[in-house]
């Protein structure tokens, strides 16, 4: 079997190539990805020229391009992480957002058609649910909550995901689609909150926090989204949507007290800037349709995955230190009107 995995020079689509080689030595994986500023090549080495492993380097929005790579490889399934993935970037220039998230996974829908791709796997986000209020914990998102986009990056995902179930309903297209909530791990760009308050910490610079830190997220390790991934792509229903998530909600601000005490860090760096724009309050999965269709559970408890996660940034400055380039210092400086 071969896997069509675009965009896994970044965060998740790495470590989902990880999981996959290791736990199905007989698929060859073929990654596309167009290396932007957050895809790095560096993350791939342990697998680069490995036998079942195959790198290329194309644009997903490119009709040509995937093309040549569906006529070489015959994929038997894609699976479509590769997108602009930071909400602050696309409050700033949602143009590129729109083409590579609706676009790109336009083309790629197009190319699996054409070539009678057995299965398209879209990774999608919570993010396309819009927030829930703080004062309803009772509240969770359930596939069938409304789409409610707030960021110019969620509308992107969620039209990309009504392209995606079009294009099953209409052309038959054998689709899935997961939406996941926050993930973390090793190998997150460093724009991120845990891997930005991580370095931050260690280089004793500030943490800047949006408005009071009272936003919520919930957290999973980035290997346990992989792991569900996986089992969509073996036992998943076509046409349907599975949410992704471990029942584990998080303030902001806890997590960077947690970040900075692991570290030995002290609170006096954190630094409460302004608002977010259209900032999502909360975000909060109900993961039921995918534990009882699939019998798919999160392993990594938060409090051990928080603590890999920190120590990983610590064993591997040289992997973000490569990785801030030039790009990312002048988008921090902008951003966050200090020089990283
Ligand atoms: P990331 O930004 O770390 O990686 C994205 C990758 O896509 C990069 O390697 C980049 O080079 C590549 N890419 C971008 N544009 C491309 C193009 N036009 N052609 C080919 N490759 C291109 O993102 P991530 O955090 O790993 O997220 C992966 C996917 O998972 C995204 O679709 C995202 O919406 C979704 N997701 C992310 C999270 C999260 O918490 N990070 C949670 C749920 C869903
Ligand atoms: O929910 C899934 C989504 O999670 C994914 O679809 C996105 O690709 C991924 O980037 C992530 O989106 P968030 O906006 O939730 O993640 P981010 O790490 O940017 O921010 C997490 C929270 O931390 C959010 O409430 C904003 C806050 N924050 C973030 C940054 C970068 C800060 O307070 N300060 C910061 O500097």
């Amino acid at each position: 079997m071969t896997v069509l995995v675009t965009g896994g020079a970044g965060f998740i689509g790495s470590n989902f190539i990880f999981h996959m080689l290791q736990e199905h030595p007989d698929c060859r994986i073929v990654c596309v990805d167009a290396l932007t500023y957050a895809g790095n090549l560096s993350t791939l080495d342990s697998v680069m020229g490995r036998d079942g492993f195959r790198f290329i380097k194309a644009d997903i929005r490119s009709k040509e391009a995937m093309e040549k790579v569906f006529s070489e490889e015959k994929p038997d399934a894609v699976v479509n992480f590769a997108a602009e993935s930071h909400v602050d970037r696309s409050i700033e220039n949602p143009s590129i957002f729109l083409e590579t998230n609706i676009i790109g996974t336009q083309v790629l829908l197009d190319a699996a058609l054409r070539h009678g791709t057995a299965r398209f796997h879209q990774v999608s986000t919570d993010e396309v649910y819009g927030d829930l209020p703080f004062d309803r914990p009772d509240l969770l998102f359930t596939e069938d909550t409304p789409l409610h986009t707030s960021s110019p990056y969620s509308a992107s995902k969620a039209s990309a995901d009504l392209v995606v179930l079009a294009y099953h309903r209409t052309y038959g297209l054998p689709a899935t689609i997961s939406r996941c909530s926050n993930n973390y791990g090793p190998y997150q760009f460093p724009e991120k909150l845990i891997p930005l308050m991580t370095i931050n910490a260690l280089s004793d610079r500030h943490l800047p926090v949006y408005g009071e830190g009272l936003n919520v997220r919930d957290w999973l390790y980035v290997e346990d989204h992989c792991k569900a991934i996986d089992l969509i792509l073996q036992k998943g229903r076509i046409g349907e949507v599975y949410n992704v998530g471990g029942h584990n909600e998080m303030r902001n601000i806890d997590i960077v007290l947690l970040i900075l005490s692991h570290l030995g860090k002290p609170e006096s760096l954190i630094e409460f800037v302004q608002d977010r724009k259209g900032h999502d309050r909360r975000y909060a999965i109900d993961p039921t349709k995918i534990h009882d269709e699939l019998g798919w559970l999160p392993e990594t408890r938060f409090a051990d995955g928080i603590v890999k996660t920190i120590d990983w940034y610590v064993e591997n400055r040289r992997w973000w230190q490569e990785i801030i380039s030039g790009e990312y210092r002048s988008y921090y400086r902008h951003r966050y009107g200090e020089t990283i």
